[in-house]
């Protein structure tokens, strides 16, 4: 290592992974991409940490998805991951765009996405973001209140409305409905009111939440959609789309649940919506990128621990991320694990950040140690 604190290769120093990939050290044949982040990680400074992602893994779950949902399009929800090169692999796999702020759709566009097929789902919008939609012909939209129907009718009044509902079923990891949608019993006002503006409502959507194992909530809130859709015809409007949102789980361990709750979705969309006339459309993130994302990291240090319940020494490893980086709140739901793995004589650590292509690619996230 140098003074700079990175390490001179061939001539280059490598002081983050971009260093190394445009090195001439990177240039070199690796059997798996295992072989390429253990080689990769055992290059870089200690504090250095990345991301690779398995572009096949979400090859995977588009295929999947399509057997499951075939007539449903998914528009990814930007949120998730905002990687410039999945995007445009989205672009290419014909995804549709779940886009919360004019940042997102401006990134979107960039990537080569239709306006048409972009959702603005976020219920509330600044009058500068609604300015930037209308001006590109972004005009899907979701809304749950009055006060942004008559933002909407001054900025935007040709957008294409949906309605977003409240959907609960207490099991969610994170609950969505306490803050965004509206109640049944509140729709009908909001249909007046949009009518009275002479807007365009153009169906409902919803969001159960964040990794919801229970298929019912899904199908009682498709059950209400289909409620409002019935109602919506009093007022003139003629719904023609139905959007379920998302709340998927996208680790490769916890597919069993995306089939099963898939099924009962297919079999709810088809029960209330069996005209054909009706557009299915959904806004996965996490299911998308879950388990495609993987992180390398070193360990910087170690702890040893006294358990006073067991009377034995644990050890704490600390890495170089952390809880207000990758490793949010949630993590753990999201199957991040570590795994032992032998690199050079020294015992590291890997993680599968949500199993991410281990079954078919053997890829796992390396912890360098430094110990
Ligand atoms: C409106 C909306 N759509 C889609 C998503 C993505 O959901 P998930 O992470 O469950 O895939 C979210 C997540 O917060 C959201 O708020």
């Amino acid at each position: 290592m140098n003074e700079t604190n990175g390490f001179v290769k061939n001539g280059t120093e490598i002081k983050n992974v971009f260093d190394f990939l445009s090195s001439k050290s990177s240039h070199e044949f690796y059997e798996t991409v295992y072989d390429f982040l253990k080689q990769t990680g055992k290059q870089l400074p200690e504090d250095q940490a990345f991301y690779t992602f398995d572009l096949a893994d979400i090859l995977w779950k588009t295929q999947l998805w399509n057997e499951k949902l075939p007539n449903v399009t998914p528009y990814y929800a930007v949120k998730a991951n905002a990687d410039p090169v999945l995007m445009k692999l989205f672009v290419l796999l014909g995804y549709g765009f779940d886009c919360s702020t004019e940042g997102e759709i401006r990134l979107a566009i960039k990537s080569g996405a239709d306006p048409r097929k972009i959702i603005f789902a976020h219920t509330i919008k600044t009058r500068k973001a609604l300015r930037y939609a209308s001006s590109i012909g972004a005009d899907l939209m979701t809304f749950d209140s009055k006060e942004e129907l008559f933002k909407i009718s001054e900025e935007f009044p040709t957008a294409r409305l949906i309605l977003r509902l409240k959907a609960e079923g207490g099991q969610e990891v994170y609950n969505l409905s306490k803050k965004f949608g509206s109640d049944l019993s509140a729709a009908e006002e909001l249909l007046l009111q949009a009518k009275e503006l002479n807007l365009n409502i153009v169906g409902i959507s919803f969001h159960v939440g964040g990794l919801c194992e229970n298929s019912n909530v899904y199908t009682s809130a498709i059950e209400k959609s289909r409620l409002v859709f019935e109602a919506a015809q009093k007022y003139g409007f003629k719904f023609t789309i139905m959007d379920i949102g998302a709340g998927f789980f996208g680790s490769t361990e916890k597919e069993y649940i995306f089939r099963k709750v898939s099924q009962d979705i297919k079999k709810s969309l088809e029960g209330n919506f069996p005209n054909g006339d009706v557009e299915f459309i959904a806004e996965p993130g996490c299911y998308c990128v879950g388990s495609a994302v993987s992180l390398t990291t070193s360990i910087l240090g170690k702890k040893s621990v006294h358990q006073k319940e067991t009377n034995q020494i644990s050890r704490e490893y600390f890495v170089s991320d952390s809880f207000y980086g990758s490793f949010f709140e949630h993590h753990d739901m999201y199957d991040v694990k570590p795994v032992p793995v032998l690199v050079s004589f020294l015992i590291v650590f890997t993680i599968i950040s949500a199993e991410m292509g281990f079954r078919k690619t053997e890829k796992r996230i390396v912890l360098i140690p430094n110990l």
